[in-house]
């Protein structure tokens, strides 16, 4: 596999701290005043206009999404057409001439009621515009039953190696895209599921930590 996802259920709401980390032998991140997140917009029947709210942080490296609509649900008397959702980010970048950035990480927060029988599964795939054939794509999910099927909050967290870092082209503004999508499965049409973010105290968020490198 060219990259770990973790998922895990959690007592609370988690407060993700946003990082950005710098391995040996890489250069020195940028100032961060001058890396500019210009904009953030998003597409897909997951996260129709509206239902979103975007909040880059102080220093412009992490986004962090909140979805309300970002839902799915599968079983008796839900519509096929519930049970698997998308929703693209496109996050247009502004960069210091002389370096470029990698996706190191992304963390989910939401909300998991399966039955046994159905199976959710999460997709996330990052491509920069400029180069849409370089993909990376994590992929995990929830069998149900078990502590599932009472509902539980999760955690995914995805982490992408070095190997298949994707990088922003060179010396140029970039977009980077995210497309997430979830998906339920059912072995038993009398079981139900659902994976949303619609939880009072549980928010599906999502944030993207930027790291650098220096220009070839
Ligand atoms: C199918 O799901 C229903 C509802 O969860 C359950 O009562 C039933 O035992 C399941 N059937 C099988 C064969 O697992």
């Amino acid at each position: 596999m060219k990259y770990a996802a973790f998922l895990l259920p959690a007592l609370a709401a988690a407060s993700p701290v946003a990082q950005v980390v710098a391995p040996d032998g890489w250069a020195d991140a940028p100032d961060p005043t001058k890396i500019q997140i210009v904009s953030a917009s998003f597409s897909g029947n997951g996260c129709p206009q509206g239902s979103v709210s975007t909040t880059i942080s102080p220093d412009k490296t992490v986004v962090t999404f909140g979805f309300d609509r970002f839902q799915t649900y599968i079983g008796p008397g839900f519509n096929p057409t519930e049970k698997t959702k998308n929703c693209q980010l496109h996050l247009n970048l502004k960069y210091p001439t002389g370096f470029q950035f990698a996706v190191v990480e992304s963390t989910y927060h939401g909300y998991a009621q399966l039955d046994k029988g159905i199976t959710g599964t999460f997709y996330s795939t990052y491509y920069f515009s400029q180069d849409a054939k370089a993909t990376t794509t994590t992929q995990t999910s929830i069998a149900g039953g078990g502590i599932w099927a009472s509902g539980q909050v999760y955690t995914k967290a995805d982490r992408i190696p070095t190997a298949s870092y994707i990088y922003s082209p060179c010396g140029a503004n970039g977009i980077l895209n995210v497309n997430n999508r979830i998906a339920l499965t059912s072995t038993n049409s009398s079981a139900a599921g659902e994976i949303t973010n619609d939880d009072a105290t549980v928010a599906f968020t999502q944030q993207v930590n930027l790291m650098w490198r220096a220009c070839k």
